[in-house]
C-alpha cells in the first residue's frame, strides 16, 4: 500500500494506492495542496481515480472537485451529502476498490449527517467522527451528537482495538492512534452513557472556525473560494514592485497609467502623483472612455493590492495585454513613506 499523509495547518490530507495496480484515492483534500497531491502522486506512480471527502467540510476548502476535473477523477461523498454533481455516492457497508485496496465505507452521523468513516486492512480514516484525543464538534449545520453518540460506540469503537486511527484533523502534529487507544484515553469517549456523552457535546461551548461560510458555500456548491480567485488572477498577471512604480512616476516620463481602483473617498484622502481614478466596481462598463487605447501600459493599485490583482486580470481578459498590478497597495506605499497626492482627480 502507497500512503502519503498531507497536513495544511491542523487539516489532514491522505494518499493512498494500491502499489500493484497504480490506482490510488485522495482523501479530504484540501485547496492549497493541489501542487502537492499531484506532486506526490506523479512521485509514487499512482494514477488518482477517487477524490473522497468523509464529509461536508465547515472549515476547510475541499479540492476534490477540482482535481476530479483535472485528472478525470471519481468525486466520491456519502449519500446524504448536500453537494451537487458528485459523481459516485456511497452507503454504509459498500467498498471503494482501489486495485487490491478496498476502502469500506461506515456511515458515522453525528459530526455532520453525511460524515463516513473509510476502513481498509490495518486503517481507518476517521474524517471528523473521531480525532486523537477528541470528536468531531455537533453544533455546527447538521450535526447531532445523539447521532455522534451511536457512531462512535456502535459503529466505530467496536472495530479491531489494532486498526490505526487516521483523522482528518489534529492540531497538535500527532499522525495517528488507533481505536484502542483512544477506546482507554480519549477524554471525550470516557462519557460512555448516552445521556452524560450527550450533555457534554451539548456543553462544549467552541468558537467558529474562520471560513465557515465561506467554506460551507465552496464545499456545498462547487463554488470558487476568494482565494482561489486570486490565485487565478495572480496566475495571469504580472507584477510591479513599489519601489519600481515610485522610480517610474518620478521620472516624469508619463509612460504608463497608474489607474487606482479604490472608491473616490479613498483616492482623494490620498494617491500615488498622477494616478488616475476608476474605481473596481465600475471598470468594465467606464474602461472603454477611460482608457481609450489599449496597449496603453497600465499598473493597478488598491488599498491591500488584492482589488488590484483582480482589476488587472479583468483588463488583460479585455484586452489591455499590457495591465500588470502593483505588488503591494497603498497601505504599503503610505508605510515606506512614498510620496501621494491628496484631492480630486484633476
Ligand atoms: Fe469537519
Amino acid at each position: 500500500m502507497i500512503f502519503e499523509q498531507i497536513a495544511t495547518g491542523g487539516c489532514q490530507s491522505y494518499l493512498v494506492g494500491c502499489a500493484d495496480t497504480c490506482a490510488g484515492a485522495l482523501i479530504d483534500p484540501e485547496v492549497s495542496q493541489i501542487d502537492r497531491y499531484l506532486g506526490l502522486a506523479t512521485r509514487d506512480g499512482l494514477r488518482i481515480r477517487f477524490v473522497i471527502d468523509t464529509h461536508t467540510h465547515a472549515d476547510h476548502f475541499s479540492a476534490s472537485r477540482r482535481i476530479a476535473e483535472r485528472l478525470d477523477a471519481m468525486t466520491v461523498m456519502h449519500r446524504a451529502s448536500p453537494a451537487p454533481a458528485i459523481a459516485m455516492r456511497v452507503d454504509d457497508g459498500e467498498s471503494i476498490v482501489l486495485g487490491k485496496l478496498r476502502l469500506q465505507v461506515l456511515h458515522t452521523p453525528g459530526h455532520t449527517a453525511d460524515s463516513m468513516c473509510l476502513v481498509g486492512a490495518d486503517r481507518v480514516f476517521t474524517g471528523d467522527t473521531l480525532l486523537i484525543g477528541g470528536t468531531g464538534r455537533t453544533d455546527l449545520p447538521t450535526g447531532d451528537p445523539e447521532a455522534l453518540y451511536d457512531s462512535l460506540f456502535g459503529k466505530l469503537l467496536p472495530l479491531d482495538p489494532a486498526l490505526l486511527v487516521y483523522p482528518a484533523h489534529d492540531y497538535k502534529g500527532r499522525s495517528h492512534s488507533t481505536i484502542g487507544a483512544e477506546t482507554l484515553t480519549n477524554p471525550r469517549l470516557q462519557q460512555r452513557e448516552r445521556g452524560a456523552f450527550v450533555a457534554m457535546m451539548k456543553s462544549l461551548d467552541l468558537s467558529m472556525p474562520t471560513h465557515l461560510t465561506e467554506a460551507l458555500r465552496t464545499n456545498m456548491s462547487g463554488g470558487k473560494t476568494v482565494g482561489e480567485m486570486l490565485a487565478e488572477a495572480t496566475a495571469h498577471v504580472p507584477f510591479m514592485s513599489m519601489a519600481e512604480l515610485r522610480a517610474r512616476v518620478e521620472s516624469g516620463t508619463h509612460e504608463l497609467v497608474v489607474l487606482d481602483v479604490r472608491e473616490k473617498d479613498a483616492y482623494e484622502a490620498g494617491h500615488i502623483p498622477g494616478a488616475r481614478l476608476l474605481p473596481r466596481g465600475q471598470l468594465e462598463l467606464r474602461v472603454d472612455k477611460e482608457l481609450p487605447d489599449p496597449t496603453a501600459r497600465i499598473v493597478t493599485c488598491c488599498e491591500f493590492g488584492r482589488i488590484s490583482t483582480l482589476a488587472a486580470s479583468t483588463l488583460r481578459t479585455m484586452g489591455f495585454q499590457r495591465a500588470v498590478a502593483l505588488d503591494g497597495g497603498m497601505k504599503a506605499w503610505l508605510e515606506a513613506g512614498y510620496p501621494t497626492r491628496a484631492g480630486a482627480q484633476p
